[in-house]
């Protein structure tokens, strides 16, 4: 028979514009890590059109499962449990990662794991930081959340600050748009930053006096478009180079601070990142920083693991599995999900 230590759990994810799938072996073990993006199709559009990205997920989610299966050496037999993201996002998205997992699950009479899509963020960063145990910070930063939370144990989370209005990368790729360089927005102002002034234009930071750890983006995002405005108003032609660069500064200044206050408030020693967003290379360096600055031991996910990915959603699922989470064949996709629900 085999023992509580050998768990090998196939996970599912597609909640927005990725389908993959991914078997995870004892929660930290990525057997293997497939993920099919629809970013090209997309692209065309601008963004994520919903009804494309279902169409796409049926689609692609079978091959995607079997090159899971087969890259990790196992076949559904050495399956102990599926994994899947049930919310948030969008609902046609999410409604084919968990019909394929329900049916999955009941053909082969297998524990189904429903899983929220940020603890799956939170939880990529147990892949390769082995010693990482809660209780921790973790600053979500993705393209449909921005969130602070207090990681108290597996499962255990406390949302101690979000965005009041735009994630931290809606206003990236709103920011990319207005400047020229396309969808997703993130990743090309990260680059195009590289080459601009930081310090060129003040952009505005929000703080909210109410609230020490929320986020506000919308104010940042409407001062870059009135620059670019007010310059091509003028016929005066602007630095793209600057424009991201200090947008990009201004982001990141507030999520760096939030974080550091909610770390030294909650009397933690770890502070990790998460999302989309925790790729970007200056925010990695900023954090760093700061957090060598106030001793605080620092962790985040390669980037293939802070992008929507399935070995996440199978890590997540193995602290939920641990802790007794079962789904039944009623569940359904929640696209506004909240963390800590069941
Ligand atoms: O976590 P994710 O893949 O999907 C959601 O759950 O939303 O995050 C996608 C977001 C997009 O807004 C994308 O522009 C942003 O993450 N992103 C980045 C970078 N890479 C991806 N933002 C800034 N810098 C990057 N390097
Ligand atoms: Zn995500």
């Amino acid at each position: 028979m085999k023992e509580l230590r050998d768990i090998r759990i196939l996970a599912i994810e597609s909640s927005c514009d990725e389908t993959a799938a991914a078997v995870i072996h004892n929660g930290r073990e990525v057997m293997s890590n497939v993920i099919s993006s629809q970013i090209e199709l997309h692209k065309l559009y601008g963004g994520v059109v919903p009804e494309i990205a279902s169409r796409k997920h049926i689609e692609k989610i079978n091959q995607v499962i079997e090159e899971a299966l087969k890259e990790a050496e196992v076949t559904l037999d050495d399956i102990d449990a599926i994994g899947v993201t049930y919310g948030p996002g969008l609902v046609g998205a999410l409604l084919v990662g968990v019909a394929e997992a329900k049916a999955i699950a009941y053909a082969r009479k297998l524990p189904l794991i429903g899983v929220h899509h940020i603890e799956g963020h939170i939880s990529a960063n147990y892949i390769e930081n082995k010693n990482l145990k809660p209780p921790f910070i973790c600053l979500v930063v993705s393209g449909g959340h921005t969130h602070l939370v207090c990681v108290r144990d597996y499962g255990k989370y406390e949302i101690i600050g979000r965005t009041r209005d735009d994630a931290a990368g809606e206003a990236f790729d709103k920011v990319a748009r207005a400047i020229g360089l396309g969808y997703p927005g993130g990743p090309k102002i990260d680059k195009l930053s590289k080459e601009g002034n930081p310090d060129a234009i003040v952009f505005p930071k929000a703080h909210m006096e109410d609230s020490p750890y929320d986020f506000s983006f919308s104010g940042v995002k409407s001062a870059v478009l009135n620059y670019i405005n007010g310059c091509e108003m003028k016929h005066i032609e602007y630095n793209r180079a600057d424009v991201a660069a200090s947008f990009q500064k201004a982001v990141i200044d507030v999520l760096v601070e939030n974080a550091m206050k909610a770390v030294k408030q909650y009397d933690m020693a770890k502070l990790a990142i998460a999302g989309g967003v925790a790729s970007n290379s200056s925010l990695r360096e900023a954090m760093k920083r700061a957090c060598e600055e106030h001793g605080v031991q620092f962790y985040h996910p390669s980037p293939i693991f802070c992008t929507d990915n399935a070995a996440m959603i199978g890590v997540a699922a193995y602290y939920e599995y641990l802790a007794g989470t079962r789904h039944g064949w009623d569940l359904n996709a929640v696209p506004n999900l909240k963390l800590g629900e069941r």
